[in-house]
């Protein structure tokens, strides 16, 4: 089977690409590297010793897109491209939907005009919001977002539901991720982010090897079992394991299936600091600042509905987790 992979380069879709490699599939790779490096194809081909298909292009670049689609036969999509931090989204707001959206709808135009019409889409637990009481599961009402990146995920959402509606042929798998962690257990490729980490554990991580002086905790008033927030933490090689699984049912079924990747768990940011610290031996040096505008107290999934239909489910604990991502950052302390 032949596999698309848009941002195959990234965090999660490097990881899913050794997955879909180590399981013999066909993969093609399109990525511009706007939130990556090309020494990440290097290090693919380094832990699975196969060979893959590399174009460097942006997704909305339509005539390079549709020769991909003409010079293969292609059986799926994995579309992981677009950019994803929060903040910066609230800034350069017309940055986000223009690469989310306009990108995503030349790729879905390609595909339709190529006969191509199965595709896997990473959503998020954001599109859930602020006010649906955990655990998450997928048939709660979304709508509401508390940035631009999430409104993205919200939108490409329903234009995905439109176009099955439109085209009954057509096969739509929506993942939700939660929070992933972690990184390959050689320490060769993991989360790589361009200048200031938002997400936690790459600021932790940067702590912990001296780059950044301390971690800021947002928030110590949340009602929570230490008053920091709670999330859901998955490892990033069970995430992409979850995509191989969803391969195989979006192959054997229409329409649109939402799936939550999720471990079930909630641990909070005390909690996560403290297990690192544990699990690598090191101490976090942290302060408590205010909270975050548009975080939530607390996130975490029913992943039920995956472990079911999916036959897919996170075990990796939280100890792992940072001993992987710790592995990751010590042996490639500036990235890739
Ligand atoms: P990432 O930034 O590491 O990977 C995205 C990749 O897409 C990068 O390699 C980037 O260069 C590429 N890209 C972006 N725009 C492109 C374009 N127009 N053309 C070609 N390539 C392009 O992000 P990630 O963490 O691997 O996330 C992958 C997907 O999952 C994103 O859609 C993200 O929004 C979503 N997601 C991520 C998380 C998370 O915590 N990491 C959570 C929920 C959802
Ligand atoms: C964030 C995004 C979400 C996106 C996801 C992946 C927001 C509001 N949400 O999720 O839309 O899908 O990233 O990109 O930004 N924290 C600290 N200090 C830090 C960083 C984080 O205390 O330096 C806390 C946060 O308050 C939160 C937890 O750690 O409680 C996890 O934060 P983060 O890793 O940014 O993920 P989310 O906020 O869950």
């Amino acid at each position: 089977m032949t596999v698309l992979v848009t941002g195959g380069a990234g965090y999660i879709g490097s990881h899913t690409v050794i997955e879909l490699l180590n399981d013999n599939q066909e993969v093609i790779v399109v990525d511009n590297f706007s939130n990556s490096k090309p020494e990440v194809l290097n290090r693919i081909q380094m832990i699975t010793g196969k060979q893959l298909i590399f174009y460097e292009k942006n997704i909305e670049d339509r005539m390079a897109m549709d020769k991909i689609f003409k010079q293969h036969a292609i059986d799926i999509v994995i579309h992981f491209a677009g950019y994803k931090a929060v903040g910066e989204s609230v800034t350069q707001p017309l940055k986000y939907y223009h690469n989310n959206l306009s990108g995503t709808i030349v790729l879905l135009e390609v595909m339709q005009e190529n006969q191509v019409k199965n595709i896997i889409f990473s959503s998020s637990a954001t599109v859930y919001g602020e006010t649906n009481r955990v655990p998450f599961k997928e048939t709660m009402t979304t709508g509401e977002a508390s940035n631009p990146y999430g409104y993205t995920k919200l939108v490409l959402e329903k234009i995905l539901q439109d176009l099955s509606q439109s085209d009954p042929d057509w096969s739509v798998t929506l993942l939700r991720y939660f929070n992933p962690l972690g990184a390959h257990e050689s320490g060769l490729i993991g989360e790589d982010p361009q200048g200031i980490p938002n997400n936690l554990m790459p600021y932790l991580t940067q702590v912990a090897i001296g780059k950044r002086p301390k971690l800021l905790v947002f928030g110590k008033d949340y009602p929570t079992h230490d008053g920091t927030g709670v999330r859901d933490y998955i490892h990033v090689v069970e995430l992409a394991q979850g995509h191989q699984k969803a391969i195989k049912h979006n192959l054997e079924h229409q329409g649109v299936a939402i799936f939550n990747l999720g471990t079930g768990h909630g641990y909070s940011v005390l909690d996560i600091i403290k297990t690192f610290e544990k699990a690598n031996q090191v101490t976090i040096p942290y302060e408590i600042i205010d909270r975050r505008p548009g975080d939530i107290a607390i996130a975490y999934a029913d992943p039920s509905k995956a472990n079911e239909e999916l036959d897919w489910e996170a075990f990796k604990d939280l100890y792992t987790m940072c001993q992987d991502s710790w592995h990751w950052q010590k042996k490639n302390p500036d990235g890739f």
